[in-house]
Order: structure tokens, then C-alpha cells, then sequence
């Protein structure tokens, strides 16, 4: 019941904006374009006038297909000459499957499908935390407890993962990065990203090689997952939680977290009660 509720807004909001903007359409586009498989295809969107979690699956998108006049949009917008300096990266469909290769600034700018790759930091028991530095066009201040980036056209996603942990934390041993763990589909207001999920393992000896890069991240430390998943279940509301943060001197006053990171987390939970459940049998 909770998926129609959703579905009916989706499909009010697809054909409100149809007629008020062509441009914001390709945003809803990109996520609802069929696919050819019959897999189910999960997809992890953010509510925001809910800030609850809800799941779609592709089934569900693949009834909304877009109007007759929708092509004419999308040329339109393919037809402006990329910058030939630009940050390339491709627009996929539901299976990752390249549509074309956009500029960065247009991925982002109509919030188009694409890939990335997700790394959670870990050093046995514990999971390397950061914040973002204040200084971040988004999400400034906020936590986050996975690396990420979004793949440039053609890199393959564990190349982007090893590219983002060495820019981001100077971590870079080829040995501590796991294979792709698990592919999980976000879908925000901001961001729509198939995230391939890695696991980056920190070497006792490598912990003093970890810099945090200024324009990025402004704090960085080792958490255990008992309490991030209160932090992130807390909210701006747990005082205690709240006072925590202000004994590590962590300046985020409403215990805030990167939206996406929320998302990828939550997949990577549900990743492990399944492996530990098929490990058990
Ligand atoms: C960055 O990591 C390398 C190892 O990959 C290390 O040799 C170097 O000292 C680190 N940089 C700093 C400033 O710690």
C-alpha cells in the first residue's frame, strides 16, 4: 500500500512537470527507463517531506514510461556541445548500461542516472567516519560513513573506489580493497546513482598513512556500527547522541548525515543480514 502511495505521487509528479518543464522530466527519465530484464531491480529514494526510506522496484517504474514528446526534450539537451574540458561521465539505464556520455555538470544539473562506487573504511570492528568539510558545494558539515564518488566515463567502479580513497584519505594498498560486494540503486532529489559497494580493509599499519584532504573532509575517526546505527536512527532530537558528537568536537549540532550515505548503509545492512543468514543455513 505504502508503494502506491508513493507511485501515485511519482506519476502526478511526472506528468505535473511534463507540462510545466520538459527539462525536469529528464530527471524522472533516467531512472524510469525500461529495462530489459526481468530481475527485480531495487531502488532505495528518498522521501524528503517523509525523510523516511522507501523501496520501489523496477517493476514499478517500468509502468511509467515517458510521454511522446519527451524524446524531442532529450535532444534538445544532448545537442548543447559538451565543454571539451569537462568531467565525462555516462548516463545508464536501470542495468548500468551505458545510454550516452554527459558532462558532469549535466548528470548533476538534471539529476541523471548514473554509476558510482561506495567504500566503507574498516579496520576490524570499527568503521573510519568522516565529516565533510565546511567548505562542500553539498551536504557541508554533514557525516557520512562511506567514501564515494561517481565513476568517470568508462572507469570501472573498483578503479573509482581505490581513485576516491586515495583523494579523499590517502589510503591507497591495493590488497585492503575488496572486490564489488554488493550493487545497490539510490534515487534522490539531488543524486540517482547505481552504487557498486566496496570494502576498504585499514592495515593497523596503514591508519598513520590516513590525511584527511582540507577541501574535503574536516574530521575522520573510527566508530563503532552499534553506534552509527543509533546516530543515524537518532536524529536531531537525541540529546545524547548530540552530546557525543560535541565531546568529540565534531561540529554538526543536528547530528546530520549525508542523505546517500544513510541510503548506501542501509543497503549494506541488509547486504550482511543476508550473507550471515545464508552463511547460518
Ligand atoms: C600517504 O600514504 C603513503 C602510503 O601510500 C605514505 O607513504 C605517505 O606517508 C602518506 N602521506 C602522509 C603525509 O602521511
Amino acid at each position: 500500500m505504502q508503494n502506491l502511495g508513493i507511485l501515485f505521487i511519482l506519476t502526478n509528479l511526472v506528468s505535473v512537470t511534463a507540462f510545466m518543464s520538459g527539462i525536469t522530466l529528464i530527471a524522472d527519465y533516467a531512472c524510469l527507463i525500461s529495462s530489459s530484464s526481468s530481475e527485480k531491480h531495487e531502488v532505495r529514494r528518498l522521501n524528503p517531506s517523509v525523510d523516511a526510506l522507501h523501496f520501489l522496484d523496477m517493476d514499478h517504474f517500468r509502468t511509467l514510461t515517458p510521454c511522446d514528446d519527451f524524446d524531442s526534450t532529450l535532444d534538445s539537451i544532448l545537442s548543447h556541445s559538451p565543454d571539451t574540458d569537462a568531467e565525462l561521465v555516462n548516463w545508464v539505464d536501470c542495468e548500468n548500461n551505458k545510454i550516452k556520455t554527459l558532462t558532469r555538470s549535466m548528470i548533476h544539473k538534471y539529476n541523471i542516472l548514473h554509476s558510482g562506487a561506495g567504500i566503507l573504511p574498516v579496520n576490524g570492528q570499527q568503521i573510519y567516519c568522516h565529516q565533510r568539510s565546511p567548505d562542500k558545494r553539498i551536504f557541508p558539515n554533514l557525516l557520512d560513513m562511506f567514501v564515494g564518488g561517481v565513476s568517470q566515463s568508462g572507469e570501472e567502479s573498483r578503479v573509482t573506489a581505490s581513485r576516491e580513497m586515495s583523494e579523499e584519505l590517502n589510503l591507497s594498498s591495493p590488497s585492503s580493497l575488496s572486490e564489488k560486494l554488493f550493487t545497490t540503486t539510490i534515487c534522490t532529489s539531488y543524486n540517482r546513482c547505481i552504487v557498486d559497494c566496496f570494502q576498504y580493509d585499514i592495515a593497523p599499519s596503514e591508519s598513520s598513512n590516513i590525511i584527511l584532504q582540507e577541501s574535503e573532509v574536516q574530521w575522520g575517526g573510527f566508530m563503532d556500527e552499534k553506534w552509527i546505527n543509533s546516530a543515524v536512527d537518532a536524529g536531531a532530537a537525541d540529546s545524547d547522541i548530540i552530546q557525543q558528537l560535541r565531546d568529540m568536537k565534531i561540529n554538526n549540532n543536528e547530528n546530520e548525515w549525508v542523505p546517500d550515505g544513510k541510503l548506501v548503509w542501509q543497503a549494506w545492512q541488509a547486504h550482511h543480514q543476508k550473507s550471515n543468514n545464508q552463511q547460518r543455513k
